[in-house]
């Protein structure tokens, strides 16, 4: 039975942190609100030289590294982002490129904050059906460039940075089934604005987001761990996208993961959208905190509005 198994985990971060109180300076807010009300305590900042490409790149070579898997031997390259400048080539292509691959198959692909676990379906689906044997699939944003820095209910959320994770072929597949699912009514509930010709900022209707968060989606994301054929108990680590500690906390405790490994990298990250999930468990499996083996649960929700849950054993 062939499918997917995770090879290696990498990730990168802007040198720069921006804290609570140099925001408290640009908009009117203090570190009080923000963190009682989203756990955010410092976000990266990528500087004028990091790009969604460059951020990329970095994180795919830590992953590769950390997999063992020559650049040479990946043949399918996936880059997920909502705030990249690459149209044709695509940022895959550029990755591809900048890692000194030999002509893998590349593509992006768009689908905001759960864009990466949508890649990684899709690299799991490209590995079952024999189209694939080693894949890279890294989610990347550069949100700072599509933040209003006079808006104080946003500017405080979003961040910068990369993750990346490797998958390759195996007859004991370890990865997914991909669950996934979109939401009508909130169709326009998280989005990047702006007129023709104007600048286009990240906007949200925060209340309805939240709402939703706290009551419909650990429903999904338990039917990805039933799709895997395990059960809640079976589940070691919870990896959600990192987009207010409050709701992270919650989700936990309705999937009862609460005295599990849960990440909540929103803490020192920010929320950095398709890159949160990947992030958050490379930092946490380079500093030795997560077991080899172990089942994790993703589960991304946002733009779009959309979402989606998969199981991955580290
Ligand atoms: N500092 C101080 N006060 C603020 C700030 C701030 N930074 N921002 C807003 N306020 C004020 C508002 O003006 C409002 O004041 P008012 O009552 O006088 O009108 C009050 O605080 C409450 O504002 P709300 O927007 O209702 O605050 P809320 O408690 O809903 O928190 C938040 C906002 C953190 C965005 C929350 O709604 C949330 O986390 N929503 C879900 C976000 C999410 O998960 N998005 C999906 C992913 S999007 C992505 O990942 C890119």
């Amino acid at each position: 039975r062939r499918g997917s198994q995770l090879l290696g985990l990498g990730h990168f971060q802007p040198e720069r942190i921006m804290t609570n109180e140099e925001l408290s300076l640009l908009v009117d807010t203090n570190d009080e609100w923000i963190t009682s009300r989203t756990g955010i305590r410092t976000r990266h900042i990528a500087s004028e030289t990091d790009t969604v490409t460059s951020m990329a790149i970095e994180a795919g070579r830590m992953a590769l590294a950390d997999a063992g898997v020559a650049a040479t031997d990946v043949d399918l390259v996936i880059v997920t982002s909502v705030t990249s400048h690459d149209r044709s080539p695509s940022s895959a292509g550029r990755v591809a490129v900048g890692l000194g691959m030999a002509g893998p198959g590349i593509f992006d692909l768009s689908a905001a904050c759960p864009g990466f676990e949508y890649a990684l379906g899709v690299a799991d689906m490209a590995i079952r059906a024999g189209s694939a044997t080693t894949a890279l699939v890294i989610g990347s944003e550069k949100l700072s460039e599509f933040t209003d820095y006079t808006d104080r209910s946003t500017c405080i959320l979003t961040a910068d940075g990369a993750g990346a994770f490797v998958l390759g072929a195996t007859d004991r597949p370890t990865v997914g089934p991909t669950v996934w699912g979109s939401v009508p009514h909130l169709l326009d509930g998280v989005r990047i604005d702006g007129a023709p010709g104007e600048p286009r900022y990240f906007a949200q209707e925060g209340r309805s987001v939240f709402r939703w968060a706290i009551t419909e989606a650990a429903g999904h994301a338990e039917r990805a761990v039933t799709a895997a054929g395990l059960t809640l108990a079976d589940i070691e680590i919870l990896v959600s996208h990192q987009a207010n500690l409050r709701i992270i906390e919650p989700l936990a405790e309705a999937l009862h993961l609460t005295d599990k490994i849960v990440i909540t990298d929103i803490v020192e990250s920010g929320n950095t959208s398709a890159a949160s999930v990947p992030l958050g468990l490379s930092k946490a499996w380079h500093r030795g905190d997560i077991p080899a083996d172990a089942p994790a649960l993703l589960f991304g929700f946002g733009g779009g509005f959309a979402y989606a849950g998969l199981v991955v054993h580290t």
